[in-house]
């Protein structure tokens, strides 16, 4: 029977220890029994007061009222414990019923989806895509063109140059040259591709993209010309925007011809990206010029044929209404995800 005050203060500390160590809720409660409950030995310990010598009863009162507080504080603190470890432990446990996260989806770069646009309207007209090189020789991309020695298009302003006669293509017309030194006539092809200028701003980028378009064969009109580029842009941008032909130069094509659509901004009313003409000039052709076809050795009486050039960009920047080219290569990922 404990009747002295150190025996008290000893039982008050084994308890304390006791729950402190506790792991689970049912070890507190059963230790809270041992010691508080009807029959535990605390309550033991008060109950029995009266048997105690007075001498010691005041004493051992107080020490085993005091242990009494202490512990059912201690019990509460422990189980309050318990529960927030345990909930914690429960917020980590990874629940197999919820859906998976989906991995972040990629999408098409703007210009990829352009280029395909553009590329699946003329496979569909009956053209076939090649393509080429973008280390280029002068031959290809001046000389063969009918682009003479002292040609303004090759000034150091315009093309990279490797060497005197090595070059990265300026445009993707060398593959008109390519394709003829190969094939006889007919041929139907397009050339997408890179191409590269000195030159960078708003609506400029030093590397770009066109898509180069040839048609040769015998009895080849400026009316096949128009029917081809009309058919495309109406399918590109629809059937009510209007083309405009405009008489214009290139060293390739005789005669050659600018080819303007309606602002697909304004439609035709005039503004800030049309700079007021309710025009947009996208496209360059003309039928191929004789001395062109002399450099494939093709016959200029047998055959006639038309070409065109457009930059996918501008197409982009009209289709999409960007109006900074430079969005595209800035791989900003709050740009491509609007495609
Ligand atoms: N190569 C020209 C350029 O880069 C575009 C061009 C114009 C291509 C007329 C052609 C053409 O095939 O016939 O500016």
């Amino acid at each position: 029977m404990v009747s002295t005050p150190a025996e008290v203060a000893q039982l008050r500390q084994q308890a304390l220890a006791q729950v402190a160590k506790a792991q689970e809720a049912d070890e507190v409660e059963a230790l809270r029994v041992r010691y508080l409950g009807r029959k535990g030995s605390l309550t033991q310990i008060l109950r029995t007061l009266k048997d105690l010598d007075p001498a010691v009863r005041r004493e051992v009162g107080r020490l085993a009222n005091e242990a009494k507080e202490a512990l059912e504080a201690a019990v509460a603190d422990r189980l309050k414990a318990l529960k927030l470890a345990a909930r914690a432990r429960e917020a980590a446990r990874i629940d197999v019923t919820l859906p998976g996260r989906r991995p972040p989806l990629g999408r098409l770069h703007p210009l990829t989806r352009i280029m395909a646009e553009i590329c699946d309207i003329f496979l569909r007209l009956g053209f076939e895509a090649v393509e080429g090189p973008e280390v280029e020789l002068d031959w290809y991309n001046f000389e063969a063109l009918n682009i003479p020695p002292d040609h303004p298009a090759r000034d150091m302003q315009d093309t990279f140059y490797f060497t005197d006669k090595v070059l990265l293509r300026t445009h993707t017309s060398p593959m008109q040259i390519r394709v003829m030194e190969k094939r006889r006539p007919p041929v139907r092809i397009i050339a997408p591709g890179r191409v590269y200028r000195r030159d960078s701003d708003m609506t400029h980028s030093p590397m770009f993209h066109q898509v180069e378009g040839l048609l040769v064969d015998r009895r080849v009109t400026f009316a096949d010309l128009k029917g081809v580029l009309t058919e495309f842009v109406h399918q590109l941008f629809g059937p009510e925007v209007s083309l405009r032909f405009r008489p214009s130069y290139f060293p390739f094509t005789e005669p050659s011809a600018e080819i303007d659509i309606a602002c697909v901004i304004c439609r035709g009313e005039g503004c800030r990206v049309c700079k007021i003409t309710g025009w947009l000039e996208v496209l360059g052709a003309g039928m191929v010029h004789p001395a062109v076809f002399e450099a494939v050795g093709y016959d200029p009486e047998e055959y006639t044929g038309f070409a065109f050039g457009l930059g996918v960009e501008r197409f982009a920047m009209l289709k999409y209404g960007i109006d900074d080219i430079r969005l595209f290569y800035d791989n900003d990922l709050r740009f491509l995800r609007q495609f």
